[in-house]
C-alpha cells in the first residue's frame, strides 16, 4: 500500500509541476505555428463530416461573455455538446458576479470579488476557461494590454481561450477554413482588408486577427482604410509584415479604394474605431461620416478578380455591404460564420 501510495504522490506531485509547462492557451494565433493551424483547420474537416464524437467527455468549458454574442455563444455552447463535453456560460456584472481587474485596490466599487479568486475557482470546477472582453473605448494604451484575458491567463490553472478581445482568433480559423473550402491553397492570393463605415466605433479585433492570419497563411496582404487615422495598432501591421516577409509575400497599406480592390482574390470587410481618436467619441464620429462610400458594394466587387467576400458578422446591410454583395453568390460571411463550430470544436480537443 505504502509504495502505492507514494507513486501516486509522486505522479500528482509531477502533473502539478508539468501542467503549467504543457498547457496551452488559445489567446492568439502568433503563438502558434502555421503548422498547428492548418492541423486544427484540417481536423475541423472531419469533425464537419462526423460533428458527433465523444471527444470532450468529461470535459467542461466555463465560458465568460463580458459583451454580447450570437455565434460565438452559440457554436461553442453546441460544439462542446457534440462532443459530449459541458458548457458553463457565465456573464459577469449580470448572472454572475461583477469582477475586479487591478490590483492593491480597496474594493470599494461595484465588483464583488477579484479575478484571482474567479480564475482558480473556475479552474477547479473547469477544464477550460474561455473568455470574450471587448476593450473599454477609453485608453488604448490600457486596452492594448488585453488585461481581461490576460489576468484570467496569469491566475487560471487551465488553458484559457480568447473568444474575441481585442483578436478574434478563433474568427481566424474559421476564415482560413472557409477560404480554403473555396480556394484550396491560399499562397499568393491578393487578399483586402476593408474598412467600411459603421455609424460607431468598434472595436479592432477582427482586423487586426485579418491582418495575422492572412499574412501568416501567405498570401499578399493589403490594408485599405480611410486615411492615416485609421491604421491600426503597429503591434498588427508590423507582425502582418513579418509574417509576409517569412512568407516570401507582400504587405501594403492604401487609402485609394479602386486600386485597392483592382485585382483582389479575397475582399473581407470589417469596420473599426479610430486609435488616433481613441477615447473620443465626438471627434471619432466627426471623422467617419465623411466615410460612408467605403461601403462594400457591387461596383467596387466588379473591380476585381472573382473575389470572394467574406465578413465575420454581425453586418448592417446597406451601411457596411449592400444587399447585392451579400445576397451575391461570392459572399462567404454565412459559410465562415458556420464554420466558427467546426474549427472551434478542434482546437478545444487539441488544448484539452
Ligand atoms: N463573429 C462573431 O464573433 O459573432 P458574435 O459577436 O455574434 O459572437
Amino acid at each position: 500500500m505504502l509504495p502505492f501510495l507514494l507513486y501516486a504522490a509522486i505522479i500528482c506531485s509531477f502533473n502539478a509541476l508539468l501542467k503549467p509547462l504543457i498547457m496551452r492557451n488559445f489567446i492568439s494565433t502568433q503563438t502558434w505555428s502555421k503548422s498547428e493551424l492548418q492541423d486544427i483547420v484540417n481536423f475541423a474537416v472531419s469533425l464537419k463530416e462526423n460533428p458527433h464524437q465523444p471527444l470532450l467527455q468529461n470535459k467542461s468549458v466555463a465560458m465568460l461573455f463580458f459583451n454580447p454574442s450570437l455565434r460565438t455563444k452559440t457554436s461553442f455552447e453546441i460544439g462542446i455538446s457534440e462532443l459530449s463535453g459541458t458548457a458553463v456560460i457565465l456573464q459577469p456584472g449580470k448572472d454572475a458576479w461583477p469582477i475586479e481587474f487591478k490590483d492593491n485596490l480597496v474594493m470599494d466599487g461595484t465588483a464583488e470579488e477579484h479575478v484571482k479568486e474567479v480564475a482558480q475557482v473556475l479552474s477547479s470546477y473547469c477544464d477550460c476557461i474561455a473568455i470574450r472582453a471587448f476593450p473599454e473605448f477609453q485608453d488604448w494604451s490600457i486596452d492594448r494590454t488585453d488585461h481581461v484575458i490576460n489576468s484570467f491567463a496569469k491566475y487560471s490553472t487551465v488553458p484559457v481561450v480568447n473568444m474575441e478581445t481585442i483578436e478574434h482568433p478563433c474568427q481566424e480559423l474559421a476564415h482560413i477554413l472557409t477560404l480554403q473550402e473555396h480556394y484550396g491553397n491560399l499562397q499568393g492570393k491578393d487578399y483586402l482588408l476593408t474598412w467600411t463605415y459603421h455609424p460607431k466605433p468598434l472595436n479592432t479585433a477582427v482586423a487586426n486577427s485579418s491582418l495575422l492570419i492572412a499574412s501568416k497563411f501567405g498570401m499578399n496582404v493589403k490594408l485599405l482604410c480611410p486615411s492615416e487615422d485609421y491604421l491600426l495598432d503597429d503591434r498588427y501591421m508590423d507582425a502582418a509584415r513579418e509574417n509576409c516577409a517569412t512568407e516570401g509575400t507582400t504587405f501594403s497599406i492604401t487609402h485609394d479604394i479602386d486600386s485597392a480592390y483592382s485585382g483582389a482574390e479575397i475582399v473581407y470587410a470589417k469596420s473599426w474605431g479610430s486609435l488616433a481618436h481613441y477615447g473620443n467619441l465626438e471627434a471619432e464620429l466627426n471623422l467617419r461620416k465623411d466615410f460612408k462610400h467605403f461601403i462594400v458594394d457591387e461596383q467596387k466587387m466588379a473591380l476585381t478578380n472573382n473575389a470572394v467576400f467574406s465578413h465575420c458578422l454581425p453586418l448592417r446591410r446597406n451601411i457596411k455591404a449592400t444587399d447585392g454583395v451579400m445576397d451575391a453568390e461570392y459572399c462567404l460571411a454565412v459559410k465562415e460564420a458556420g464554420n466558427r463550430k467546426h474549427v472551434q470544436k478542434s482546437m478545444l480537443t487539441k488544448i484539452l
